[in-house]
């Protein structure tokens, strides 16, 4: 009997140990997560890996064996996706943070971007610094004062920042042949969607796609007629060579690098016009690369935050803690 017992147990043995190790195995894979992990290693580009790119989970098995297996192949190499570099103009303001944080939350679910934040500012402050070290995203961060003399309503804002973020991508590139990346201009308080970051990447020169509640109007957009843009519809100085909002259009690297004198200029320019003035440096009506389906889809918005009510902030600190805002 009990020699019969001792058989059964060392035929079920190895039967035993393959389904304790398949138990095993199972638990110790990690669950995906639900969206890129929020704090990795921020400052340098690439550091941190590739992110997931923003397409759809693929569909098919979920359980059994098979798809195990098939997890623990090499995934294919993908091709190198071109760097966005999204340039943001900022300035030190109550609301600022906020925008900051509305921004990174977009940019966090972008993969491959690398953000270049501008302070308008004599120094980088505490503040954006803070902010940048835990944001989660590749990054650099400049800064440069607006002269004072150009602080006036109805002059263009932020030239020098962005002029500013141009140098810093033409000195980093200037000796190494250009990686695929496309240059966009991100306005810290504009609305985005992540459908706009899909469009943009396969910018070849100069790409070009409606923006929202802009020029007083619900959206402006370049008219487009068998793939080529032709016109604008703008309610505001259609006579533009370029009728179009800083957050319409993307550029290559590409060409931001063959066009190193192309920056943005405050002898002559007035506000509204200094995208026109930009874009007549480096391309032409007829070169523009029509996205977002034909211009007919907003996939920007250039929402404006509204002035923050601070009647009631007392004169002194009266709080017993200090807190940034
Ligand atoms: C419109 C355009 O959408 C801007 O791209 C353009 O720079 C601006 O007009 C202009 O007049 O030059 P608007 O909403 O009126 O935009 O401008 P803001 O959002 O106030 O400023 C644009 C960017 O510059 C923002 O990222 C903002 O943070 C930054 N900024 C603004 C500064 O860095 N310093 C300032 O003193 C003001
Ligand atoms: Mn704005």
């Amino acid at each position: 009997m009990k020699s019969v017992l001792f058989s059964r147990f060392f035929i079920l043995l190895p039967w035993i140990l393959i389904v304790i190790i398949m138990l095993d195995v199972d638990t110790r894979r990690p669950a995906p997560p639900l969206t890129p992990r929020p704090y990795f290693s921020p400052y340098a580009a690439g550091r941190g890996g590739p992110r997931l790119p923003l397409r759809s989970r693929r569909a098919g098995p979920v359980r059994g064996v098979e798809k195990r297996n098939e997890s623990r192949q090499q995934p294919p190499p993908q091709p190198q996706l071109p760097t966005i570099y999204a340039i943001t103009p900022t300035y030190s303001r109550p609301v600022q943070k906020a925008e900051l944080t509305r921004l990174a939350n977009t940019f966090r679910q972008v993969a491959q971007l690398h953000w270049i934040l501008v302070e308008d500012a004599a120094a980088r402050s505490e503040l954006v610094s803070r902010f940048l070290a835990r944001a989660g995203l590749p990054s650099t961060h400049l800064h440069v004062p607006t002269p004072r003399r150009y602080k006036r309503p109805g002059l263009p804002r932020a030239t020098e920042q962005r002029n500013a973020g141009l140098a810093w991508l033409r000195q980093r590139h200037q000796h190494q042949r250009a990686q695929p990346g496309v240059l966009f201009f991100a306005d810290d308080d504009n609305t985005y969607s992540l459908e706009l970051f899909q469009e943009m990447r396969t910018t070849r020169k100069v790409s070009v796609w409606p923006v929202g509640l802009v020029g007083g109007r619900r959206y402006e957009r370049p008219l487009v007629e068998n793939g080529k843009v032709v016109g604008w519809y703008t309610g505001w100085r259609a006579d533009r060579p370029f009728a179009i909002d800083m957050a319409g259009f993307a550029v290559s690297l590409q060409v931001i690098l063959s066009n190193p004198k192309a920056v943005f200029k405050r002898r002559g320019s007035q506000p509204g016009m200094q995208e026109s003035d930009f874009l007549k440096q480096i391309t032409t009506v007829e070169e523009l690369e029509p996205k977002a389906n034909n211009c007919t889809k907003v996939l920007v918005w250039h929402t404006r935050t509204e002035k923050v009510n601070l009647a009631n902030e007392p004169k002194y600190h009266l709080d017993t803690v200090k807190i940034e805002v």
